[in-house]
């Protein structure tokens, strides 16, 4: 097939969902395959698991680093999204830096993630998660992506974080507005997202220095008073990890719900196997993150000439890994369109590899596992019942409306 006119940047591609059978041939016939960008540099689109493996592990040639140009497919140096302020000033996150740095940064705050902390979060998010659903009392519908779907992550993000409930719905703005550039419905001017960074800076420094005087159990106290090696976390590290967790933490987990909710819908099968087995919940969680692929890629920099496939690379070339690809490889996973609740071929890449490997991920499928066990039980028919309207983004496969009738 000839890809010429192929654009894997237009976000138009996904409006009804990512692009499978585009994929899959790319897969078959191109998976090193150049794109050509109107008004940039173009990229090369990865698309197959093991290509995508190999990149993510060797940091050292494939970069991460904003310098470089970052973790999205627009140049994070000349854009200045994900920093707080002119990104020329202030430092990166953590998921834009290479190592040694990155495991330094990554150390600080990792030990927020451990499996003791989520052990005890785990009662009350099921808590969260039945308040939730009691809200919905005897109805028969509802809009589940405002109304269940996107509650959830935030309400676990204020409370990881230490923040008081009523704020959440700040969080959930700011965060929003960050990664909807190309949706002419949620997208806002880049003065209002400027504004909304500068709120957000100011409002995590306000915790930074209330946690410094008064810690407490929550992530941020935990940041605040974290050292590596001697050395403490700065203000402006401490800035960026706010941002990037809240940023990470919310429309991805809520996504993973809404189209978690689609797909149980698509193989009434499956439900009822997890019905029979609530055991398979693990398996099943990770297995929603495999199909919907929330995050449907990330990008590096080439920092040496190289080959991949036979196809040259050029240092300084750009390179997008299709995460959404790689977890419909034929080659590793059998009949990998199927939604399949006890799948365990393969790891997915739906939370990355390597280096940068999704430090939310347990606690992302933690939610997802007890949210479907409860909903499920609740409603174990439940199913779409209107237009469901994506969201218009290359880079999250959202769900921005979606009508549910509840039985
Ligand atoms: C289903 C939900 C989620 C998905 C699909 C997801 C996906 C990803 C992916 C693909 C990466 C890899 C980036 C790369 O290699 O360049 C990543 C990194 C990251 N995620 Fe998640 N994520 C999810 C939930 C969360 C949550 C709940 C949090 C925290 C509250 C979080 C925090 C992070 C952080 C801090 C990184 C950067 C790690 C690093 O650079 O070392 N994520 N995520």
């Amino acid at each position: 097939m000839d890809f010429e006119h192929v654009d894997l940047k237009d976000p138009d591609l996904y409006l009804g969902g990512p692009p499978h059978e585009l994929f899959a041939r790319l897969r078959a016939e191109d998976p090193v395959h150049w794109n050509p960008e109107s008004g940039g540099r173009g990229f090369w689109a990865v698309t197959k698991y093991e290509d995508i493996v190999a990149i993510s592990k060797n940091p050292a040639l494939f970069s991460s680093a904003r310098e470089h140009g970052g973790h999205r497919m627009f140049d994070e140096n000349v854009v200045g999204l994900a920093s707080i302020g002119d990104a020329n000033e202030t430092e990166a996150p953590m998921i834009s830096i290479d190592p040694p740095e990155h495991n330094r940064y990554r150390r600080m705050v990792s030990p927020g993630f451990s499996p003791s902390r989520l052990r005890a979060l785990e009662a009350r998010v099921r808590e969260r998660v039945c308040a939730i659903l009691d809200r919905l009392g005897d109805r028969r519908e509802c809009e589940f992506v405002t109304e269940v779907a996107a509650e959830l992550p935030i309400q676990v993000l204020a409370e990881f974080l230490g923040i008081p409930q009523q704020d959440r719905l700040k969080l959930f703005d700011w965060s929003n507005s960050m990664i909807a550039e190309d949706d002419p419905e949620l997208r806002k001017s880049p003065a209002a997202v400027a504004a909304d960074l500068q709120a957000m800076a100011e409002y995590s420094l306000r915790l930074w220095q209330e946690r410094l005087a008064n810690p407490g159990d929550d992530l941020v106290s935990m940041l605040a008073h974290s050292a590596i090696d001697g050395e403490k976390m700065s203000m402006e590290r401490y800035l960026g990890t706010f941002l990037l967790l809240v940023v990470a933490g919310n429309e991805t987990t809520r996504n993973s719900i809404s189209g978690g909710l689609v797909t149980f819908a698509q193989y009434p099968d499956e439900r009822r196997r997890l019905a029979a087995d609530p055991a398979a919940l693990s398996t099943a969680a990770a297995e929603i993150v495999r199909h919907v692929s929330p995050v449907m890629h990330m990008r590096r920099t080439a920092l040496a000439d190289t080959e991949i496939r036979g196809r040259k690379i050029r240092a300084g070339d750009k390179i997008i890994l299709w995460y959404v690809s790689a977890n419909r490889d034929e080659e590793i996973y059998r009949d990998p369109g199927r939604f399949d609740v006890t799948r365990a071929e393969a790891p997915s890449l739906g939370f990355g590899i390597g280096e940068h490997y999704c430090l939310g991920a347990r606690l992302a499928e933690l939610q997802l596992r007890v949210f479907f066990g409860e909903f499920l039980r609740r409603y174990p028919n439940a199913e779409p019942c209107g237009e469901i309207r994506r969201m218009r983004s290359n880079f999250i496969s959202g769900i921005k409306h979606l009508p549910v009738r509840l039985c």
